[in-house]
């Protein structure tokens, strides 16, 4: 299976026979048609040959199964997400007798200095609706208020030989609305004129757009002063788009679950290889070479790699000191494949052997985060409930366990509780990390919305508040989780978790 079976299988860490568990299924989604096979040759043959500015299934076989755009994903999802917004966005819309035109700008180039650039990240939001990897593109919908139908515009950079020697090829306009199954392609060059030109035409209307940090600064002045023409308003797309990206669609499962593996893999691999006297830095090189090697892009965020006390710094990313026998090492990272985000955290034992007192933190973790997985079963709760369970379920057991004092009301043990949690338990986690972020954390959770579950407990070194030799640990456990119409689905299930399954991996393999 393209790329990431063949990779994954030879950097499995040789588990114990108990623990090996069946990769999840990685099989490219179908389409739903009587006829797959007829279909996906169909969908093959609207993607032009030749070489483009992105991977095509006839050029990079190995990455793209034939008949998607991006692997996993087909034009036709690409254009019922698009149509799924303008009806949103028309549906909730108070101007029905407006025209509407909706503008979503990918990502521009970043630049670490001069004509040094950083690895292109596309922005997320224009990702899910074109499946277009280019650069400074711009997606515009427009919906004539007389017409029942709207019409795509990608603009796009059009060929040129000069840039595309430096910079590689671009699929260029004669290609790109055959490529990415949208109804025209015209130049960037043009959105200035372009976008006066519609608003003009089309007032009343109103302009969908992304005012507040925008992602392509180099737009922003055309869309500004084209809002200045008048009869146009201004309105944000942004929270309706968020609204359909937090629940995921079969095809975005079966690549969350293969993002989900390769993390789980990652980190297995970075706990064979801890040992005492290694580099929080060997470590972090683990994860990232594990997690490419296996066809992910990259790591989904920089890792934590904190050893001892400086895990309870929740956002330690230095990750440059030395790992000491004794100390309890927490890693937070994941895995970038095809945009998609893994996010798992684990602590393990440097030497391989938990302490008693570890040991007992390390439970009490784990029995609240179980916990928490099956209050998504039984309740459904939103994730700020969650996090309200959370807080409750760490104080009463920190109580049990004589870490914090027996003679406190609950609001106070509560409130304990957060002090040494101070993070949220949950987040959604799909093409972002930090997922939908204009979803609100209040509204219960659905089927189709995978959500991460990461208690965690940091007792500074200082803390007179516990007793001495709970001191100076932080520990978090953190999984990815699918909500589906039965129990939910743990997508991070083969990364190792119990504690005697991790002294039975600690140390196992050399680097
Ligand atoms: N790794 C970031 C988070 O867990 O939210
Ligand atoms: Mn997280
Ligand atoms: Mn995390």
């Amino acid at each position: 299976m393209h790329t990431f079976r063949r990779f994954s299988s030879q950097l499995c860490v040789k588990l114990p026979r108990r623990l090996v568990k069946h990769p999840l299924s990685v099989k490219r989604c179908m389409l739903s048609s009587e006829n797959p096979s007829d279909m996906l040759a169909m969908q093959s043959a609207k993607i032009p040959k030749g070489i483009l500015g992105q991977p095509t299934c006839h050029t990079h076989p190995h990455m793209i199964p034939s008949g998607q755009l991006t692997c996993g994903i087909t034009q036709q999802e690409y254009k019922e997400r698009r149509d799924n917004l303008v009806a949103k966005l028309l549906e909730e819309s108070v101007h029905i007798h407006k025209s509407h035109i909706i503008i979503i700008p990918a990502a521009c180039k970043q630049y670490m200095s001069d004509k040094i650039p950083y690895v292109f990240r596309q922005n997320s939001d224009f990702f899910y609706l074109t499946g277009c990897l280019e650069p400074s593109a711009i997606l515009v919908m427009v919906k004539p208020v007389l017409e029942d139908s709207y019409k795509s515009i990608l603009f796009v950079h059009e060929k040129d030989s000069h840039a595309e020697l430096w910079e590689g090829p671009r699929t260029g306009c004669s290609h790109a609305a055959t490529l990415f199954g949208v109804d025209e392609a015209r130049p960037v060059e043009n959105f200035n004129n372009f976008i006066h030109r519609i608003v003009s035409s089309y007032k009343p209307g109103v302009v969908w757009y992304q005012n507040e940090s925008p992602p392509n600064p180099g737009i922003h002045d055309s869309v500004r002063s084209a809002l200045r023409i008048g009869h146009v308003s201004l309105d944000e797309p942004l929270t309706s788009l968020h609204q359909l990206r937090v629940v995921k669609s079969a095809a975005e499962v079966e690549l969350m679950k293969e993002t989900c593996f390769i993390g789980s893999q990652s980190v297995n691999l970075a706990m064979a290889c801890t040992k005492p006297g290694i580099s929080e830095h060997a470590v972090s090189a683990v994860l990232e070479y594990s997690c490419r090697m296996a066809g992910a892009e990259h790591g989904a965020f920089p890792p934590v790699v904190a050893g001892g006390p400086r895990a309870t710094h929740i956002h330690y990313v230095a990750n440059n000191q030395i790992l000491n026998d004794g100390d309890m090492l927490l890693v937070d990272s994941g895995s970038q494949r095809w945009l998609y985000n893994s996010d798992i955290s684990r602590t393990w034992p440097v030497s391989g052997r938990f302490s008693k007192h570890h040991r007992i933190l390390y439970e009490l973790v784990l029995t609240v985060q179980k916990r928490l997985i099956e209050l998504l079963r039984e309740q459904r709760p939103p994730l700020d409930q969650l996090f309200d369970h959370m807080c409750r379920l760490l104080g009463t057991h920190l109580q049990q366990e004589g870490i914090l004092p027996k003679n406190i009301d609950s609001n106070d043990l509560i409130g304990k509780a957060y002090r040494l949690c101070p993070h949220h338990v949950s987040h959604y986690l799909g093409l972002d990390v930090h997922d939908a972020p204009l979803v609100r954390r209040r509204v219960p959770v659905r089927t189709g919305m995978i959500v991460t579950v990461e208690p965690g407990i940091y007792i500074r070194p200082d803390d007179k508040s516990v007793p001495p030799e709970f001191r100076g640990v932080g520990i978090r456990i953190e999984d990815d989780v699918l909500i589906t119409d039965s129990d939910p689905l743990v997508l991070t299930d083969a990364c190792v978790r119990e504690v005697d399954d991790i002294e039975a991996i600690v140390g196992k393999q050399s680097i």
